[in-house]
């Protein structure tokens, strides 16, 4: 397990954006907390991941992956709506991916899931589908998905799905592109596709959102992570080098620092990661280097992280 912060002190660690060049997009949203039309993200998404990409399997296979970009408005020349059909086969991947980590900690993210009940205190496999089957038609969304060019049913291998919104907690102006999911399927997995996503299609993607901004606007991306999802931690943290937002959940010692309490304000209940309150899972307690037990430590059910773009 990766601590993202010293276990010892509960601190916020400094934020080292990115700001941004030239050019202005000609009218800004009234409210500063709401997310942007999917035409403002496709046109860049559509120069930025290539339409096919040829990759090698562990089995000294060459399968050639075809790119379908779907919009949840459906409005651009670009791409094309996001059909139920192309909705279930990404949901299945993604319950195929992290299914247990959404069944054990769903709640946190989606606190309209109702309580467990008694006796087994465990929620259906399926009780966050719903949520975020609604979560993933958020209007604006973007998907980029790729898939086996032999495969009739054109079945997603690997996606990324992006938001483009404001992140009022930088700046009243401030735009983030968000980044909703990352997935290869498993028998991908390993092979670089999701290296290759991030510092391809995603990167591009978030510098030509940047020269599209006015300067100091555009903040790079901004994604939600469990804390328990080691290998995309591995990825995020150490190969690309992504930071912990300050507004993020933060690792603690209790017996240092109390439990953060953190509250969100009003207009920050819109997106999954700004749920009002935070969970946090305490850990076993360990032994000390002393030989006394040392305090146990308590981290957070998801980090939120940000990145400026590949380094
Ligand atoms: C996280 C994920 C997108 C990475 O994509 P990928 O194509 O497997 O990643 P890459 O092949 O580019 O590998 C990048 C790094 O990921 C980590 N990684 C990849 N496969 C790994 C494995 N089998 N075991 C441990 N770490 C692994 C490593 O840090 C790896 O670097 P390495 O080459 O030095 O081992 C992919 O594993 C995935 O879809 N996981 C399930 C869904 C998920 O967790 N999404 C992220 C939600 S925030």
């Amino acid at each position: 397990m990766i601590f993202i912060s010293s276990p010892r002190v509960c601190v916020s660690l400094s934020l080292s954006l990115t700001l941004s060049f030239f050019f202005s997009l000609t009218h800004q949203p009234t409210h500063m907390s709401e997310d942007l039309p999917s035409s403002w993200v496709t046109p860049h998404v559509a120069s930025a991941f290539p339409l096919r990409h040829e990759i090698r399997t562990s089995r000294g296979e060459h399968v050639t992956l075809e790119r379908i970009v779907y919009e949840t408005e459906g409005a651009s020349r670009d791409a094309v709506p996001l059909s139920s059909r192309a909705l279930s086969q990404l949901l299945a991947l993604i319950d195929a991916n992290l299914g247990p980590m959404y069944r054990q900690h769903g709640r946190a993210i989606y606190p309209a899931i109702p309580k467990p009940k008694p006796p087994h205190h465990t929620l259906a496999p399926t009780s966050w589908h719903p949520h975020k089957t609604r979560e993933m038609q958020t209007p604006g969304l973007v998907y980029v998905t790729y898939h086996d060019t032999r495969d009739p049913d054109r079945t997603p291998l690997a996606f990324v799905s992006l938001l483009l919104t404001h992140e009022p907690e930088l700046a009243r102006r401030a735009k983030v592109l968000y980044l909703y999911e990352i997935h290869v399927a498993h028998v991908m997995q390993g092979l670089g596709l999701g290296t290759w996503l991030l510092c391809g299609g995603v990167d591009a993607t978030l510098r030509a959102l940047r020269r599209a901004m006015r300067p100091g606007d555009f903040h790079g991306l901004e994604l939600t992570v469990f804390s328990g999802n080691e290998r995309a931690l591995k990825l995020y943290r150490e190969r690309l080098q992504m930071s912990l937002a300050p507004w993020s959940p933060q690792d603690c010692n209790e017996a240092k620092h109390p439990r953060p309490k953190i509250t969100a304000s009003q207009h920050l209940t819109r997106r999954r990661t700004r749920a009002r309150t935070y969970t946090f899972i305490t850990e076993d307690e360990t032994e000390a280097i002393d030989g006394t037990a040392a305090a146990p430590r308590i981290r957070p059910v998801y980090y939120v992280l940000t990145w400026p773009g590949c380094p």
